[in-house]
């Protein structure tokens, strides 16, 4: 059994610097504080892209310094706000794959961890910038890292998801080639969950027979508007970060707004009189 916490969609911009006037360091210093008082014994952070608004170095280097005060181990993945040459310049311990894409794999729990990077670059015209996209060098290493599994179950992460989620503006710039993930994780039976970020949303189900989840930012999160084809659209709901459980048999996908939670103080049924055998 493995607990794996996911924050996804930082956004990190230099100092001073606001999104909607939330600043995204402060966010996530204080979701990392809360995910290690309250998980200590988790086995991995695993950051699903935008780590940074704008890819640059001073982003990266206070990232950094938000996640050294945590003794969890962390993993990180680029989305489509990142840079992964300037990534790599700040994070020069980051394993890449042999074609230098920020991709890799960790065995944790007896579970395997798939890392991919869904990066499209250079830089193209919206909305080529914004969409994701897994060459068929990124592909193949994937399917390497498939057939190695042998018999770990496999927990996929990556930044854009690779299917609609029912925002059309998402949609537009969703991982343009989809399709051929699936049809390549299709061909094993080890790919259990798949879990991405990119909406600013917690939103979960299944995909050709494969479950997902998709969590809200530490940030600015996307209002629940299911018509605008905005891509930018951001709202100030309570920041959040996601909680995956591994079991023998599957996952448990929580989310922690942790703004709001009151972890410590709930109140026993028993004492309200009610029975203790009311869930
Ligand atoms: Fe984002």
């Amino acid at each position: 059994m493995a607990k794996i916490i996911v924050f996804t969609d930082l956004h990190i911009l230099p100092e001073e610097k606001r999104i909607i006037g939330l600043n995204p360091s402060e966010r996530l210093a204080a979701g990392i504080a809360h995910a290690t008082k309250h998980h200590p014994d988790a086995d991995r952070i695993v950051c699903t892209g935008d780590l940074t608004h704008r890819g640059d170095a001073d982003s990266y280097q206070r990232l950094s310094a938000i996640l050294d005060k945590t003794h969890i181990p962390v993993s990180l993945l680029i989305g489509n706000h990142d840079s992964r040459e300037t990534f790599i310049d700040c994070f020069p311990d980051a394993p890449l794959d042999a074609n230098g894409y920020v991709q890799s794999s960790l065995d944790v729990g007896g579970w395997r961890l798939v890392l991919l990077d869904t990066l499209n670059a250079p830089p193209y015209e919206f909305p080529e910038t914004y969409c994701g996209f897994l060459c068929e060098a990124r592909l193949a290493w994937l399917q390497d890292e498939l057939r190695g599994a042998g018999d770990r179950p496999v927990l996929l992460f990556l930044h854009h998801p690779p299917h609609d989620i029912g925002f059309p503006g998402m949609d537009v710039i969703k991982l343009k080639n989809g399709p051929a993930l699936y049809d390549l994780i299709g061909r094993f039976d080890c790919v259990k969950h798949l879990v991405a970020g990119h909406v600013h949303r917690t939103i979960s189900g299944s995909h050709r027979g494969i479950p997902f989840s998709i969590f809200k930012s530490p940030c600015h999160q996307m209002p629940m508007n299911m018509d605008s084809l905005d891509v930018s659209l951001s709202v100030d709901e309570p920041a959040a970060y996601g909680i995956l459980l591994t079991t023998p048999t599957g996952v448990i996908a929580h989310s922690e707004d942790y703004e709001i939670a009151v972890a410590d103080v709930g109140t026993s049924h028993e004492a309200l009189g009610v029975g203790a055998d009311v869930a």
